[in-house]
């Protein structure tokens, strides 16, 4: 068997994995980085597209946003629909900070780029991946390399960055784990479409049919999602029925639509909070989805996994640089704090604007009420404003 040996062994190269390992390298410690897809198929999936002022920041600083500058399209507010008026929220005059829409894919794009070319360990289409001696002090990895070989991977961490159905969080003795979850009882379909986007801004809207919500990707290509059942087949919508929907959605009173075009891709995404406390088994960290779930509404999947990375890469600098393992220790509380903060967030922004079958009425009502609030009082505003653009990142409790 094949032996090899790095500081941080790290499983997965999401926009978690990926970051942590460009963070790392940063603060000249060593990773490798465990991938089960093809490099092709991690660029190619389709995902969330917006980033927090500190995410974006945060490339930027490290040397991974000159496309992100270029291309991402930098947005100072976002719009709220509901009974047939849109409403903007300024986002850059409540809080200062802005959002930039640039697609997950393309991020990972950047860091695969960056830590290929700073000579980093990458290594897709690995199998069999399983986490050993994780309460020892001698942790490692074992899985088999794209070409079938059995490799051992000695490391003195692991950062569990697999995503929701990996296999590090599944690693950790289930009496350790205290697990939250929600779910809900709708789904998203999305699309992307060959045609420009009729608005400058991103519009939540709350209609009697469903949720909705316009979004783009670039000057060519719009971005739409529409509420609708979970588990629902996608062989039930074809492209007419799609449109028809999101433009009965959308539509308000002085006659605005999306604009439309040939429909590139579709796909469903259910919907879950899910949380999983501590965040840390012995010599294991878990980071992003492999940790926790948002419902997409609150746009903050990828800025959230981004945000336990930088924690975590903060922690390991610390230990390093002086042997303290302080911040490691608090790692889980530190990261925990904020994930709970984007629960709350992620889930208040869901129950806003979904419809609720089978209500008597009372439950439309009070969304009505609450949209009215929100897009009228300067403090309820702020408050979307500061959770959507990104809360600060620290590493303090
Ligand atoms: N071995 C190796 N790699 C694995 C394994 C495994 N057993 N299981 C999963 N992976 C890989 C997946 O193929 C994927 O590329 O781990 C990666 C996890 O990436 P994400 O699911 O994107 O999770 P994360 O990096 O935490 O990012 C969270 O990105 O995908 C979105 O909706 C998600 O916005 C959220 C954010
Ligand atoms: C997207 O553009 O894909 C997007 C935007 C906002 C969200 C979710 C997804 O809340």
């Amino acid at each position: 068997m094949r032996r090899i040996r790095t500081q941080v062994g790290i499983i997965g190269a999401g926009p978690a994995g990926l970051m942590l390992s460009h963070l790392l390298h940063q603060s000249g410690i060593e990773s490798v980085v465990l991938e089960s897809r093809s490099r092709q198929r991690v660029e190619e999936r389709v995902r969330a597209g917006v980033l927090e002022q500190g995410t974006a920041d945060l490339l930027r600083q490290t040397g991974v946003g000159a496309r992100l500058e270029r291309e991402g399209l930098p947005h100072d507010g976002i719009e709220l629909s509901f009974s047939g008026h849109r409403h903007r929220i300024d986002m850059a005059e409540l809080t200062g900070k802005r959002i930039t829409v640039y697609a997950q894919q393309e991020v990972l794009k950047d860091l695969i780029q960056a830590r290929f070319s700073a000579g980093g360990q990458l290594l897709f289409e690995v199998a069999g991946v399983t986490l050993h001696g994780l309460s020892s002090e001698n942790p490692f990895v074992l899985f088999l390399d794209a070409a079938g070989m059995q490799v051992r991977l000695d490391c003195d961490y692991i950062a569990g960055c697999d995503g929701f159905h990996g296999v590090s969080r599944g690693s950790i003795p289930p009496k350790e784990l205290t697990v939250y979850e929600q779910t809900y009882p709708f789904a998203w379909l999305g699309i992307l479409a060959q045609a420009p986007p009729s608005s400058e801004e991103l519009i939540y809207t709350h209609h009697q049919r469903g949720f909705a919500l316009f979004s783009m990707r670039s000057p060519q290509i719009t971005r739409l999602y529409l509420q609708c059942a979970p588990g629902e087949d996608i062989a039930n919508w074809p492209d007419e029925r799609i449109w028809e929907e999101l433009i009965a959605r959308f539509k308000t009173h002085d006659g605005w639509t999306p604009a439309q075009g040939p429909i590139l891709q579709k796909g469903i995404t259910d919907m879950r909070s899910f949380v999983v406390e501590p965040m840390r088994y012995g010599r294991l960290f878990l980071a992003g989805d492999a940790a926790h779930i948002v419902p997409p509404t609150g746009a903050k999947g990828m800025n959230l996994a981004v945000a336990d990375v930088w924690v975590l890469s903060r922690a390991l600098e610390e230990f390093y640089r002086s042997g303290f393992a302080t911040l490691l220790q608090q790692y889980s509380e530190t990261c925990l704090r904020r994930v709970w903060k984007v629960q709350r967030f992620s889930w208040w922004m869901t129950s806003m604007l979904h419809r609720f079958e089978g209500g008597n009425g009372f439950e439309e009502k009070r969304q009505l009420a609450e949209l009215d609030y929100v897009t009228t009082s300067r403090a309820a505003m702020t408050m979307l404003a500061e959770n959507y653009v990104g809360l600060p990142f620290t590493t303090t409790l």
